[in-house]
């Protein structure tokens, strides 16, 4: 294989605070079949969402220093938490290309809304950052933006509670504002909130576009691949490893959430010291 061909044929590096962002490396499965996806989960310090800029800042660069051992050609930050606190200082530092959840999730908001009322809900690191307002908002000041904190929603997640009155309940009060505001698009701005979202939606009424942000992040990084001339150009062939999965914590326990959301079958997942990189 030449060097040109090896580059084609590198992994893309998917990362996120733990579980999450198999919601989005499961949009990138589908849309670009061809690709191999290195996917870190920090499963040993997650939850993200409560903790400060500086530390998400430095938990991203030491998971994005692993993932570079494992020779990925792009980054993927897939955890809005991450993308908020640590997108610009990545960007700066390293030269791969690199997307994360919020801009992509911003600008379907921004194309959906009818009446410019939109609301964002996830966790308080990204809510306090106030980037999805900022990123809306400097793209059409005529629109406003409602962010909500959820906290309870990753718990229930992990959990398993999906379809669970409890969840309904909950989605019941932090909702209440947002409909009375009345929005017309609410971003899912929490990984964890897709598996969530029919009891979001329920709450929301029909009316109301729920927006996720994985599905244009993925066309994101299509586009971006192609640019850069960097697409894998045909599937691997049966029987490569397509897929590598690490986590920070017990593999075991990743590697049966996992298996409930990706549909392909995680055949292993294994354990690394983040604190080494
Ligand atoms: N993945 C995180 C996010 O999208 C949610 C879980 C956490 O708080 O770490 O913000």
């Amino acid at each position: 294989m030449d060097e040109k061909e090896l580059l084609h044929n590198a992994p893309i590096g998917v990362f996120d605070s733990g579980v999450g962002g198999l919601t989005v490396a499961r949009e990138i499965m589908r849309q670009l079949p061809n690709e191999r996806i290195v996917y870190f989960g920090d499963t040993a310090r997650v939850p993200y969402g409560s903790k400060s800029h500086e530390t998400i800042t430095r938990y991203s660069r030491q998971i994005v220093r692993f993932l570079r051992t494992q020779d990925v050609k792009a980054i993927v930050i897939a955890c809005n938490s991450a993308s908020a606190a640590a997108l610009e200082t990545l960007e700066e530092e390293i030269e791969l290309p690199i997307i994360d959840v919020v801009r992509p999730g911003a600008r379907t908001a921004l194309s959906a809304t009818k009446n410019g009322k939109i609301g964002v809900i996830a966790t308080e690191a990204t809510i306090n950052s106030g980037i999805y307002k900022r990123y809306i908002e400097e793209h059409n000041k005529t629109f406003s933006v409602v962010g909500k904190a959820c906290p309870l929603f990753v718990p229930l997640v992990e959990e398993g509670l999906w379809e669970d009155p409890v969840t309904d309940e909950i989605a019941g009060r932090y909702l209440s504002e947002l409909i009375d505001i009345g929005i017309d698009t609410l971003i899912l701005g929490c990984t964890h909130y897709p598996l969530i979202r029919s009891a979001i939606g329920r709450i929301m009424g029909e009316e109301v576009r729920l927006v996720n942000p994985a599905y244009e992040t993925a066309r994101a990084l299509k586009k971006l691949l192609e640019k850069k001339g960097l697409e894998s150009e045909k599937r691997p062939a049966l029987g490569t490893e397509l897929y590598r999965f690490f986590v920070s914590d017990s593999a075991d326990k990743f590697q049966k959430f996992a298996n409930s959301i990706i549909p392909y079958g995680i055949l292993s997942a294994k354990a690394v010291n983040i604190e080494d990189y």
